[in-house]
């Protein structure tokens, strides 16, 4: 009888010790599509996994304008969620205001250091300090086709330069299908924008004019010829792609109403959610003339200072899963991107996903691997924000100059 109200003491002591340790957290994203509702899934049943319970807090708008707005007034009323989807040098601007929470007990015991290549890490840290969690690496610079609706209009496989781009989709309008899928927020405008000007331009001007903001380059011929191309990119678009959401311009590359998408690989994951095969179904092929060099946009999750004490628990194990291996290939495997961390297995991903991962480390060797301006990754908030906006401008004024358009980006990155 003494062992055995002993053991029931014990159990009791262990279960309370469980209790109080399992969490809430909160987690802030705006992963509202099939894919990528699919995706951030998997991290929820992780967490539930570990006993803590998830409070979603999903933002519909893809690339996060809509989150983004939502979070500040959160954060301003005293309010912060456990984790929020935050990138690039936003960290460094939310981290400013003392609002976030060092995850460097995390960090160490993960290897964090260890296992993330240098230029991701510097990104998460502030002031050397680790405050958000990266989840992968998705590659913008893409083309998706239909290979169905190639082979309808006679295109044989997918363009390489922006002259074969050209050719290809008048012979999808000729044989009476939509050239190409475009949906209607500035992002998306923008994710086209900078395939283009890195198409034209190559590599280092793109870095000049979006990561440098160099007026030169933002004024020069080579911008000018950019806006003519962008220019004529939409006129292959449908009339109704205004306000239209990504993924449904995704959904009219796979259900063979359209030929091409220019989107970063999250668009593959509404592919595979659509059971739609690489290679086969469609193709992933980098924008024309951007084989060489590769625009990343890394997502993350930045924490917010918490008090309570199971809360911050919680927290802890989100940081730790997002980084752990199970995270990484399935959410990956899901979301169209590849795993942050280092020296995983690529044995379950496809093709795109290898391609991806080759050239990401391939054009690190060479000056070709750049920051996705359109996702976040370039620019301070506010610049980004003002030149999207001259971008969309000039892409829906089709009575605005190419001169003014140059003129009107140029002024807007003079944005601090
Ligand atoms: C991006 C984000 C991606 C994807 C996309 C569309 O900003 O990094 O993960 O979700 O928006 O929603």
């Amino acid at each position: 009888m003494i062992k055995l109200s002993k053991l029931a003491s014990a159990v009791a002591i262990v279960l309370a010790g469980n209790v109080a340790m399992a969490g809430e957290v909160e987690v802030l994203h705006w992963w509202t599509s099939g894919g990528e509702a699919k995706s951030v899934g998997e991290l929820k049943k992780i967490m539930q996994g570990k006993g803590h319970t998830w409070k979603d807090f999903a933002v519909a708008g893809g690339g996060g304008d809509n989150a983004m707005t939502v979070l500040k007034s959160r954060v301003v009323a005293g309010n912060p969620p456990a984790a929020a989807q935050i990138k690039g040098p936003g960290i460094q601007e939310w981290a400013s205001e003392g609002v976030l929470a060092n995850l460097d007990a995390t960090a160490k015991v993960e290897k964090w250091d260890e296992l993330l290549p240098k230029v991701v890490a510097d990104v998460m840290k502030y002031k050397g300090n680790y405050v958000a969690a990266p989840v992968n690496v998705h590659r913008v610079n893409w083309m998706w086709a239909n290979a169905a609706v190639l082979k309808k209009a006679g295109v044989a496989g997918a363009p390489k330069t922006w002259d074969e781009f050209f050719a290809a989709a008048e012979k999808v309008k000729k044989a009476g299908l939509i050239p190409v899928a475009h949906g209607g927020q500035n992002w998306q405008d923008f994710t086209t924008f900078e395939d283009v000007v890195l198409g034209v331009g190559g590599a280092k001007f793109y870095q000049d004019a979006l990561v440098k903001l160099d007026q030169a380059a933002l004024t020069s011929a080579t911008m000018t010829k950019s806006l003519e191309t962008f220019r004529k990119i939409k006129s292959y678009t449908d009339p109704a792609s205004p306000g239209r959401d990504w993924n449904l311009a995704t959904a009219m590359v796979i259900q063979e109403k359209a030929a091409f998408q220019f989107m970063g690989d999250w668009a593959k994951g509404e592919f595979t959610a659509a059971g739609k095969v690489p290679g086969k179904d469609y193709i992933c092929a980098a924008a024309p003339g951007t084989a060489n060099a590769y625009t990343f946009n890394v997502d993350s999750f930045a924490m917010f200072k918490l008090k309570d004490a199971a809360a911050q628990k919680a927290q802890a194990d989100l940081a730790a899963a997002i980084m752990g291996t199970e995270f990484q290939e399935v959410f990956n495997l899901n979301k169209g991107s590849i795993p942050v961390r280092l020296n995983m297995s690529m044995a379950k991903f496809d093709d795109c996903a290898k391609l991806s991962t080759k050239d990401f480390v391939d054009t690190a060797k060479t000056g070709g691997l750049l920051p996705s301006i359109a996702h976040g990754m370039a620019v301070m908030p506010a610049a980004e924000g003002a030149i999207k906006d001259a971008v969309s401008q000039f892409w829906n004024n089709d009575k605005m100059s190419v001169a003014d358009g140059v003129k009107s980006i140029a002024k807007a990155a003079a944005t601090r």
